[in-house]
C-alpha cells in the first residue's frame, strides 16, 4: 500500500461542510488523518462535525487556529464568487470576490504559517483555485482575477516557507458537480457544457479531493509552488476552426 504520510496528521480544512471540502475531509480521514473542518454554515457544520467560523474574518481564523492542538496540513476550499461582466460589475461585487477568494487565504496562510513555523516540523498547504484564474470566461472577471492572485500568493508562500519545510500548492478545478453547481445548473445545461470538455463530463468532488490529498501527502514531497489543473483537459484545448476534419486518424 502507498504511504501518504498522513497518519495522525492534523488537517485543517476551511469550507469542509459540503462539496470539494467534504469530499477532501472524508479522503483525509480515510488516509488516517485527524480532520478539523471549518464552515460558516451552521447546519452544514453540525452535519459534518465542522467548527462554525467565517474565514473572511481575521479574528475568527485566529481563534480557530489558536484553539487546535496543532496543524500539519491546511486545505482551503472557500472561495465562491459573485459573477458579472466587467462592464456591469459594481465596486461591491469586485471587493466581495477579492475578500472571499483572496483576502481570507491571506488570513489563513498567515495564522497557520506562523503556527507551523513555531511547531518546527514542516507542513503542507493546499489552496483550491480555479481554471478561471488561468483562462478568461464570460462573467468570471473579478473571480478569475482573484483566483489568479491566489495562485500568485501560493508561489510566494512556497518560496518564503520552503526553508521551514512547508510546501504550498494549489489545485485548479474545472467544472465540478458539487451541490452548489448542481443546484444552479439544469441537467441539460451541464450535459451541453460537458461537450466542450475533452473528457466529456464535469468532475465529481472526490476527483478534486484526490488531487488535494496528493499534494498534501508525502508523495508530493518535492512539489511546491505549483498549481495542479484538474479540468478534464478543458484548458489544454483550443477551438480549431480550420484544419483537419473531425474524423479520427
Ligand atoms: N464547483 C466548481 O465547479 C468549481 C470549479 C472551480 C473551482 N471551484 C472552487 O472550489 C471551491 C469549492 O467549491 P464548491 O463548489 O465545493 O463550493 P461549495 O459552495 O459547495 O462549498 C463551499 C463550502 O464552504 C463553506 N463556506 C463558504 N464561505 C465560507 C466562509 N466565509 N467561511 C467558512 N466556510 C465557508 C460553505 O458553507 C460550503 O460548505 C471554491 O473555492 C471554488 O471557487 C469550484
Amino acid at each position: 500500500m502507498v504511504d501518504l504520510g498522513l497518519t495522525d496528521k492534523t488537517v485543517l480544512i476551511a469550507g469542509a461542510g459540503q462539496g470539494i471540502g467534504l469530499a477532501s475531509a472524508r479522503l483525509f480521514a480515510e488516509a488516517g488523518a485527524v480532520v478539523v473542518g471549518i464552515d460558516n454554515d451552521a447546519d452544514r457544520a453540525a452535519a459534518t462535525g465542522a467548527v462554525v467560523a467565517d474565514v473572511t474574518k481575521r479574528d475568527e481564523v485566529e481563534r480557530v487556529v489558536a484553539e487546535i492542538d496543532r496543524v500539519d496540513v491546511l486545505v482551503d476550499i472557500v472561495g465562491m464568487a459573485r459573477w458579472g461582466s466587467i462592464l456591469d460589475l459594481s465596486d461591491d461585487d469586485w471587493d466581495a470576490n477579492f475578500d472571499l477568494v483572496l483576502r481570507h487565504a491571506f488570513y489563513l496562510s498567515q495564522a497557520v504559517g506562523r503556527r507551523m513555523v513555531r511547531q518546527g516540523e514542516g507542513g503542507a498547504m493546499v489552496f483550491v483555485s480555479s481554471v478561471s484564474g488561468l483562462a478568461g470566461a464570460p462573467r468570471h472577471g473579478a473571480y478569475g482575477a482573484a483566483k489568479a492572485g491566489l495562485m500568485s500568493l501560493v508561489r510566494t508562500l512556497a518560496v518564503e516557507l520552503a526553508g521551514d519545510a512547508i510546501r504550498v500548492n494549489s489545485v485548479a478545478p474545472g467544472a465540478v458537480r458539487t451541490p452548489r453547481v448542481l443546484a444552479m445548473s439544469s441537467a441539460e445545461r451541464l450535459a451541453e457544457s460537458a461537450k466542450s470538455i475533452p473528457l466529456g463530463r464535469q468532475a465529481e468532488p472526490e476527483e478534486i479531493a484526490a488531487a488535494v490529498v496528493f499534494l498534501a501527502s508525502s508523495q508530493a514531497s518535492y512539489i511546491t509552488g505549483q498549481t495542479l489543473v484538474a479540468d478534464g483537459g478543458a484548458t489544454a484545448k483550443f477551438p480549431l476552426s480550420v484544419g483537419p476534419s473531425e474524423a479520427r486518424p
